[in-house]
């Protein structure tokens, strides 16, 4: 997704813009760019990486204020032309913009027949000629940038320079920005990864927003009339977010889950009453037991992370509760109880289909908790109370501990509110011993030697790779089979396992790979059945199973998780098709942090 670095100070701004566009590397981009103020507004922009952009740049370009860009392409291809900064006819006025406009083809005729020429495909540029021609008409910057912003229809986070203005021109609406604030120098970031070396000290901009900053301060308004801001300070969560000794991101954060699993469940259970303390869910023992269902909302690997979640506060709790695609939940129509529990999971806390979902429950007065990653982030702000999932910096594109600590919170929540209802203490204490193994018990899985270059021979060539599970494990076959489908680009299908025989098995032949998972549970049984048809039609199966279970016979490629409590063996039993999917995608030499087309965060619905 799309990110923006601002500066304005005393210091030369092209080295510090560059570095920040480095740290916003992880949200995924296909070219970059950046304007540099000084006689007049220099503009360098290409394809590819930030190396090429560097490539391109002037040993040296003085100025003291700038604007820099990633661009993720939605509007208009891959091209130079299309990248950002886009400049206005008399390149007097430079804009970076994250977000979609979506009545820019009719903005753009009107433009066109004013005799506009416009250099790219892009949404955007419509922005920096209404600007302009606002400018022409005696408007101040301030007002020329309201007075476009009134035509827009769509979402924005954008920054814009003039030429005759020491000063950047912020504005906000559905894509985050964060300002941050140093001595006699300011900062601008799509989010506040790139700020924490710079200062602690921001202002999150909401929709609506329009920021004037300047290298002492800045002033709030909105699209009419003016407003106040709220300086916060941001907590430094992160841990390290540096690769250190990793070949690649994905590996380093797979190998601190036992670490990040340490730091989400610290504080929050206690043995002795054998229940967990969410403060942060904001909610009395009395609210919790009114609960008439929870539905849990998020996309991708949060949905998965949802769908383990829903299944454990009604095992535990035996309150119904429901997981949602954040992209189909208002477009569903759903009937919202305002006496209900929502829950958006998300890692990043900018997915715009999961934030957009959180808006219409609001909207229908009820409330959202977040089970979030990003202290700060739209989504956790949006919600106002929930869960910090507490992985920290999560950089390569496929998630990973952010899974695990999704599922960790969420069985948390399902053990407070089991045990404000009837769940027995001796059930909440075994749940709360189990949970305080898992650091040692992933711990051990990671450092492992397990059969990985097997799994890896008999995936990497295959058509595609079916992923079997049941129970608990079925939203574990659909995460491992979306790991292996965006790092290694494999087509995989992840089924019920007892849905398999109604259909995909007509898929297998000979040598076909079926991933199962089947921990030992109360579906294990059956689910050797359903590992019988794949193997009767020629399948290898890679079994991913409970240590000392001689379900073991039934694989051809095992991998052995520990035993623990059914609710959590989805923290376990993922780590392996995580490693699967890694040493896949490095066997088929693909970009494992950042696979083509995928963004880390992707702020457009
Ligand atoms: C998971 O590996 C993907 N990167 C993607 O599915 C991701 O989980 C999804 O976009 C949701 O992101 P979020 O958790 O930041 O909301």
């Amino acid at each position: 997704m799309c990110g923006i670095i601002g500066y304005i100070g005393n210091r030369n701004a092209m080295p510090i813009l560059i570095k920040g566009l480095n740290r916003l590397e992880y949200r995924g981009y296909d070219s970059s760019g950046i304007a540099v103020m000084n006689d007049s507004i220099q503009v360098h922009k290409t394809i590819g990486k930030i190396q090429d952009l560097e490539s391109i740049l002037p040993d040296q370009i003085d100025g003291t204020m700038g604007i820099a860009h990633t661009r993720w392409a939605t509007h208009g291809g891959v091209t130079d032309n299309n990248a950002h900064p886009h400049l206005s006819m008399d390149k007097d006025i430079a804009i970076v913009h994250n977000g979609i406009i979506e009545n820019s083809s009719a903005i753009r005729k009107i433009l066109e027949n004013k005799g506009i020429i416009f250099n790219s495909e892009t949404d955007t540029e419509v922005i920096v000629h209404l600007i302009s021609l606002a400018r022409k008409e005696g408007l101040d910057p301030l007002d020329s940038v309201r007075s476009a912003l009134q035509v827009l229809r769509g979402t924005w986070g954008l920054c814009v320079m003039f030429h005759d203005l020491n000063q950047i021109i912020c504005a906000r609406n559905g894509s985050p920005l964060v300002i941050g604030l140093g001595e006699s120098e300011m900062f601008i970031s799509s989010d506040p990864h790139p700020l924490g070396e710079h200062t602690q000290k921001v202002v999150y901009l909401e929709d609506g927003d329009i920021a004037v900053v300047s290298n002492d301060g800045l002033s709030t308004h909105r699209i009419e009339g003016s407003t106040d801001h709220k300086v916060v300070t941001i907590e430094e969560q992160w841990g390290e977010s540096e690769l250190g000794d990793y070949p690649h991101f994905m590996l380093k954060e797979i190998h601190e889950q036992p670490e990040a699993i340490r730091q989400c469940i610290s504080g929050r259970t206690l043995l002795s009453e054998g229940t967990a303390r969410l403060g942060g869910l904001n909610m009395s023992k009395r609210t919790m037991k009114a609960i008439p269902h929870v539905r849990l909302i998020g996309c991708g690997t949060a949905l998965y992370a949802a769908q383990v979640g829903r299944l454990a506060i009604e095992h535990l709790a035996r309150v119904p509760s429901f997981a949602h695609v954040a992209s189909e939940f208002r477009q569903n129509d759903p009937v919202i109880d305002p006496k209900a529990l929502h829950f958006a999971v998300s890692q990043s806390g900018e997915t715009a289909d999961t934030l957009a979902a959180v808006k219409y429950i609001q909207e229908n007065d009820a409330k959202v908790r977040g089970v979030i990653n990003v202290v700060g982030s739209s989504i956790a702000r949006q919600c106002g109370h929930g869960v910090y999932i507490h992985s920290g910096p999560e950089q390569a594109v496929a998630s990973t501990k952010a899974f695990t600590n999704m599922v960790a919170a969420l069985n948390l929540f399902a053990l407070q509110i089991g045990r404000s209802r009837n769940l027995p203490r001796a059930a909440g204490r075994s749940l709360v011993k189990a949970m305080r193994e898992l650091p040692s018990q992933t711990e051990s899985i990671i450092n492992s030697s397990a059969p990985y270059m097997d799994a890896v021979q008999a995936i990497k060539d295959a058509k595609s790779v079916l992923f079997l599970g049941r129970g608990f494990s079925a939203p574990v076959a659909r995460e491992g089979a979306l790991k292996l489908m965006e790092i290694a680009y494999i087509p995989c299908l992840a089924y019920p396992a007892g849905e398999m025989k109604h259909g995909p098995i007509a898929l297998l032949e000979e040598g076909s790979p079926v991933v199962v998972i089947a921990p030992d549970d109360i579906q294990r049984d059956k689910t050797i059945s359903n590992i019988q048809e794949c193997k009767a039609r020629g399948a290898k199966i890679i079994l991913i199973h409970t240590e000392g279970d001689n379900i073991a016979e039934h694989g051809d490629v095992c991998f052995t998780i520990p035993p623990t409590e059914e609710s959590l063996s989805p923290m376990l039993s993922v780590i392996p098709l995580q490693l699967i999917a890694y040493y896949t995608a490095l066997e088929l030499d693909r970009n494992v942090d950042r696979p083509r087309n995928l963004a880390k965060s992707v702020t457009v619905e």
